[in-house]
């Protein structure tokens, strides 16, 4: 591993980690995703895994190869992702979702490609589960950290996010047309119970190393 991080700061820890898009099907040509590279999340799991973690990434469809000494697990739906995390959540003493998780799914998928033969289509489409409120849900929860891509009022709808999932923390970054998205920098709003933390703008893997960090300290806070 690399000697530069081997901070030991997760040893004897477990952690899930979900990254990438989710993919739900419309046909079989078709379907609907979010915009992600997957980058960010993938390094969230290769620092926690330097900080001595056991580390599970559940990762949706990415061109990103699986990282070194990470147990990665490949899924499409965000109903795979969502069983998948809770068969390996069982365990585990933190979860981090930075998967960008589609919100709603066609009601039902054709079996055959859809042919233009209508000049208007509807598509009924259903939300999907909630795969973070449903960690944190569970009893024992492990340490629960969501993130959350806003393009405005980055501070007040993370912290939204925090209460009403009842998470840890959340990591709130900004995106838009040109930031954010299959870039190699990003910058984080770390929002929890009572305090806001900012990560500067920094290259995703060291940004990764200064939010594992974070974690660490809290959860040994919560945990002693
Ligand atoms: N998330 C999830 N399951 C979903 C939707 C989102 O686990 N079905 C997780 C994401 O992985 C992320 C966090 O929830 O960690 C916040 O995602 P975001 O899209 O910002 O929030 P939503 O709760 O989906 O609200 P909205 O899209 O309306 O802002
Ligand atoms: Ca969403």
């Amino acid at each position: 591993v690399s000697d530069l991080f081997a901070s030991g700061e997760f040893d004897g820890l477990t952690v899930v980690v979900t990254a990438g898009p989710t993919w739900e099907a419309i046909d079989p040509v078709r379907g609907l995703t979010n915009r992600s590279s997957g980058k960010m999340g993938y390094a969230v799991a290769t620092a926690a895994m330097e900080a001595g973690a056991k580390v599970t990434l559940i990762s949706g469809p990415t061109a990103l190869p699986d990282p070194e000494r990470v147990r990665t697990l490949r899924v499409e739906s965000t109903q795979e992702m969502h069983d998948a995390v809770h068969t390996h959540i069982v365990d585990a003493d933190i979860f981090i979702g930075v998967a960008a998780v589609a919100d709603y799914r066609p009601v039902r998928a054709a079996d055959g490609k859809i042919k233009k033969t209508l000049e208007k289509m509807t598509l009924e489409l259903e939300r999907t589960p909630d795969i973070l409120a449903s960690v944190a849900a569970r009893k024992p929860a492990p340490f629960t950290v969501g993130f959350a891509a806003e393009t405005e009022n980055l501070e007040q709808h993370a912290r939204q996010k925090l209460e009403a999932k009842k998470l840890d923390l959340v990591a709130a970054n900004r995106v838009g047309a040109d930031i954010g998205f299959g870039t190699d920098e990003n910058s984080l709003l770390l929002v929890e119970p009572g305090a806001v933390t900012e990560l500067p703008m920094q290259p995703k893997a060291k940004l990764a190393r200064a939010l594992i960090r974070h974690i660490a300290t809290r959860y040994r806070a919560k945990h002693t």
